[in-house]
């Protein structure tokens, strides 16, 4: 694979990080459909809120990362979304995006990092091989 730069992500970036979104998050487990548009309003949110990097290869954006320190817990990082490409995943640039923002954190002081992830997705097991454990919280639902 060609070299991989983590820079930070622009709202000129928007555009790549929708199209990967709207792509990877339509396959199972997920099977979310999302329009162009609401996806677009999802992440200019997440831009006036989260930081955002952003894998590059070949200036082409691959994969993204929106964290931030987690508002209940100021010390923990809680990662709303990251994801790669499908056509790139396997390579090390998520661990290598996910790191990129830990780092970026570490320096403001944080002594972890929450996230949600679904048993049933491949993203589960790259956060077990990072280290990820379970916590005692469970997401729960009411269907109306
Ligand atoms: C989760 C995701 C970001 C991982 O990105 P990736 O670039 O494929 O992962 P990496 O190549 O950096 O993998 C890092 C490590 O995790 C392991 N890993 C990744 N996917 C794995 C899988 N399906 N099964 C087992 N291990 C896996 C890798 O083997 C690697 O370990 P190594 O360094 O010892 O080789 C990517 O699969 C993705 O975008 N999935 C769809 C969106 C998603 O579910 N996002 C998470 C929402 S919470």
């Amino acid at each position: 694979m060609e070299i991989v730069k983590i820079r930070k992500g622009k709202k000129s970036d928007l555009k790549e990080i929708v199209r990967i979104f709207i792509k990877e998050f339509g396959k199972s487990p997920y099977n979310e459909k999302w329009s162009e548009k609401n996806a677009f309003l999802k992440f200019k949110d997440y831009f006036k809120f989260a930081k955002c990097f952003v894998a590059v290869v070949d200036k082409k954006v691959v994969g993204f990362i929106f964290a931030d320190t987690y508002y209940q817990q100021t010390k923990k990082l809680w990662i709303y979304d990251l994801v790669v490409d499908g056509s790139y995943q396997g390579g090390g640039i998520g661990k290598k995006l996910i790191d990129f923002a830990i780092n970026y954190f570490m320096k403001k002081g944080i002594d972890g990092v929450r996230l949600i992830a679904s048993r049933k997705a491949k993203a589960f097991k790259f956060y077990k091989k990072l280290n990820f454990k379970e916590t005692d919280f469970v997401e729960m639902e009411k269907k109306l």
